[in-house]
């Protein structure tokens, strides 16, 4: 298998500032924010073009000579900046200078203002909203043209964990649901939404923040939410029943070992089973914050173990393959 990591190691962000792909240098031909370079040596970032300045011709290429495919922003900067990329997501999407790695990465920065500030009003309804519209510009983004799992793996991401995790999850389970042979558009476009929402439950705290709960409090949120994220969305007539199904089986095992029932094999939904694979995948790859982007080799090593157990191997055969592509 080719190695994912084979292009040069990206360094950590520093503490203050946010990665974001260097396509945004494009999108626009003065600067959306104020952009920023790390030099080849040392870790305080360099003011590459104040925002609404043209980037200079010496500013792209010391941009391209480090190869990373990232600038970065201040983080007090970003709220700002994610706002003005709202009104691009047309262009963004349909921009071809733009690989779609770069698309994803900023497609993200342009929910995320608005992920933040719905999760903090804790509104289900408003965040479903939210997930959906997210979901769709993933769905019109893999479908539209040539996709590279490895650069879209290394796309820089932005934003809440909650809007990054199931933005990631959803883009990941459209290649999977591909590589599986689903072949009807709106077929991957559900799953695109349902594996958006799988997490939905997360998010229903009730009005206490979840940095304020208890860690009994925090297990009980943890091992209820597949059953509070299904119940929440039952009522949504947009959604069908394998889509429900994901929010509610996502965590289920094939062996009986999962939540929140415990259920065997044979009733575990196909697309619950696909998203637990890749949920499984992107919580071993998350990035925390100040530290490098973990190897998905790893990731696949801990994976492989529990192959047949927790999930499915086929599936998680699938998956490995998709993610070797260049
Ligand atoms: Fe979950
Ligand atoms: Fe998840």
């Amino acid at each position: 298998m080719p190695s994912l990591t084979a292009k040069p190691s990206t360094p950590a962000t520093p503490s203050g500032y946010c990665a974001l792909s260097s396509g945004l240098l494009q999108l626009s031909e003065k600067a959306l924010a104020s952009y920023y370079c790390l030099p080849d040596s040392g870790t305080t970032p360099q003011l590459l073009c104040s925002r609404g300045a043209t980037p200079s011709a010496d500013a792209m290429a010391r941009l391209r000579e480090q190869g990373y495919g990232r600038v970065l922003i201040t983080e007090k900067e970003f709220p700002a900046l994610s706002e003005r990329l709202v009104g691009k997501t047309g262009a963004i999407l349909t921009d071809t200078r733009l690989s779609q790695a770069e698309r994803f990465s900023m497609l993200l920065a342009a929910r995320s203002n608005e992920a933040e500030t719905v999760q903090r009003l804790l509104k289900p309804i408003r965040l479903v909203g939210l997930a959906k519209q997210a979901a769709e510009d993933i769905f019109e983004l893999l479908h539209a043209g040539r996709v590279a799992p490895a650069e879209l793996f290394h796309a820089p991401r932005f934003g809440s964990r909650w809007l990054i995790h199931g933005a990631n999850v959803a883009c990941y389970s459209v290649l999977l649901g591909i590589a599986t042979g689903i072949q009807d558009q709106e077929d991957l476009r559900r799953l695109a939404i349902a594996a958006m929402l799988h997490d939905l439950g997360q998010r229903c705290d009730g009005d206490k923040e979840y940095a304020k709960l208890t860690r009994e409090e925090k297990q009980d949120a943890h091992d209820s939410h597949p059953q509070r994220g299904f119940e929440e969305l039952l009522g949504d007539s947009d959604l069908d029943r394998r889509q429900l199904m994901v929010v509610y089986q996502h965590h289920e095992s094939l062996d009986g070992g999962g939540f929140p029932v415990g259920v065997l094999q044979d009733e575990i939904a196909p697309w619950a089973m696909m998203v637990r694979v890749v949920d499984e995948f992107d919580e071993l790859t998350t990035v925390e914050p100040g530290r490098a982007k973990p190897n998905p080799e790893t990731a696949f090593r801990k994976l492989r173990e529990r192959a047949g157990k927790d999930l499915n191997t086929e599936m998680l055969r699938c998956w490995m393959q998709v993610m070797s592509k260049a």
